[in-house]
């Protein structure tokens, strides 16, 4: 249609990092000021009028701090905290009301980037019975819509979202001897956390969500949606998942999320069909369509970064390539299954009988954004911090040497990672231009040369990632 969507631009400006980071950085400062006095965000607005959808979705406010504080991590350019942002003005929605559209007002308050995500964090928080968030008309997963319509469902994968934002904010706020904020959002996301842990464990995988009479979903007790990928795989990527708990549950995630045969990774089964507690429009859908216990690729890529978060470098590689779209078209056969063009990331591929197989909603910047980092972060372990570079790879044992062409700026990084020994993880020697460098940390300067990194893996005393 058009439209910015909140949480998904910022989502898909997390891929620009590295190539151009200005991109992100102008799209972060640009949802900012998509944001009201009150904290919450338009879900969607249209430019250049402005207009707009005010909602009660629960996570959209929280990406902001999510993506500013990876593009601060990365580019290392805190500047960006003090950069002034408008903030709207419209009236609020009533009690009955679940969105309006209108055309709000740019207000003369402005706040800086940073004030801009205290005040989304603050409003994010909010708390149900259980002690996890509420969650509002939805989560990540629009179609969940009535989940927690009354105000009283609460969401496990956002009270994961929450407590990594507010964690990894609260280190931005120690940097600026905000200690209050900082102290603040670290309480709290230690609260979410223990009460994910205590009241969202369902014995060998986390549940989804409470609905508002306070009945768990995704729960092997249910008939429909039993288990749900992204609880699962933000137990890891959230690095707040109790390990044990975290590990058994992506197996259980393996177990029944992953087909090897159709080369998909579900998001939840078995899909919502009969069940009289109503979820949302996610229902509507037919079964093994989209959200409706589909791959839907945006998710699946998630499970493929908490595999790596893992250490599985094999497994991690494998659930990669399941989702390549190259290989869901190697014969005609598969072409004709699939449909779709195979040299782009699809959003979905449904698993709906007569459907089987075939991919939907192509060229879907969620998923091409989130497969990106899942192959330059997750599997090559490109971790830059502004001026400096290290890699963690996580990758198959039997890959002998892979290679990173980087460009920084006017200079070129032709980075090459040999793996002598066939091990998954675990770098052993760094070099840049033939210089040893005894920390392994690799640094960027931006002289216009050509430099050669060469690194090799091997084990390592006590390995791990
Ligand atoms: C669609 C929406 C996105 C949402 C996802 C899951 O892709 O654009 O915002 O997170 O569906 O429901």
């Amino acid at each position: 249609s058009g439209a910015y969507g909140f949480r998904d631009q910022l989502q898909d400006g997390m891929a620009f990092v590295y190539a151009e980071p200005s991109v992100t950085r102008a799209h972060i400062l640009r949802a900012a000021g998509r944001q009201f006095r009150e904290g919450d965000v338009q879900h969607w607005w249209h430019e250049p009028s402005g207009r707009g959808v005010r909602t009660r979705f629960s996570d959209d406010l929280a990406w902001l701090p999510f993506v500013a504080d990876h593009y601060v991590r990365v580019s290392g350019h805190k500047d960006v905290w003090d950069e002034l942002a408008p903030y709207l003005e419209m009236r609020e929605l009533a009690p009955h009301e679940h969105e309006l559209y209108d055309k709000p007002q740019v207000s003369e308050t402005v706040g800086t980037l940073y004030e801009h995500c205290v005040r989304a964090l603050d409003r994010a928080c909010t708390q149900g019975e259980h002690g996890l968030p509420l969650m509002g008309i939805g989560d990540w997963n629009d179609g969940m819509s009535r989940v927690g319509v009354e105000g009283k469902g609460e969401s496990v994968w956002l009270a994961w979202f929450l407590a990594a934002t507010l964690r990894r904010f609260a280190r931005h706020a120690d940097d600026r001897s905000d200690g209050a904020v900082a102290d603040r959002f670290r309480r709290r996301a230690d609260g979410y956390v223990a009460a994910v842990e205590r009241h969202a464990w369902d014995g060998a995988w986390y549940r989804r969500a409470y609905f508002d009479d306070g009945s768990p979903l995704g729960s092997a007790s249910e008939p429909e949606c039993k288990i749900d990928a992204i609880a699962q795989s933000w137990s890891v990527l959230s690095e707040a998942g109790e390990h044990e708990r975290a590990r058994t549950a992506m197996q259980a995630v393996n177990e029944y999320l992953v087909r090897e045969n159709e080369r998909m990774i579900l998001l939840l089964t078995p899909p919502f069909d009969h069940t009289t507690h109503d979820p949302g429009y996610i229902k509507g859908y037919v079964p093994g369509v989209r959200e409706n216990g589909a791959q839907y690729t945006h998710a699946a890529l998630w499970t493929v970064l908490a595999t790596a978060g893992l250490g599985d470098g094999e497994r991690a590689f494998h659930l990669y390539d399941l989702l390549n779209p190259l290989t869901h078209a190697k014969t005609r056969e598969d072409a004709e299954r699939y449909c779709v063009e195979p040299y782009v990331i699809a959003a979905d591929v449904y698993d709906a009988p007569g459907h089987k197989g075939r991919g939907g909603w192509t060229w879907y910047t969620g998923s091409a954004s989130w497969s990106y980092r899942a192959a330059v972060e997750g599997i090559l372990g490109f971790t830059k911090r502004g001026n400096t570079l290290t890699l963690s790879p996580c990758i198959p044992p039997s890959w002998k040497q892979f290679g990173i062409d980087y460009r920084h700026g006017a200079t070129m990084y032709n980075i090459r990672v040999e793996n002598p020994e066939g091990v998954s993880t675990g770098i052993v020697a760094v070099a840049i231009d033939g210089t040893v460098l005894d920390d392994g940390v690799i640094p960027l300067a931006d002289d216009g040369a050509t430099h050669q990194v060469t690194l090799v893996m091997g084990a390592l005393a006590g390995a791990g990632r």
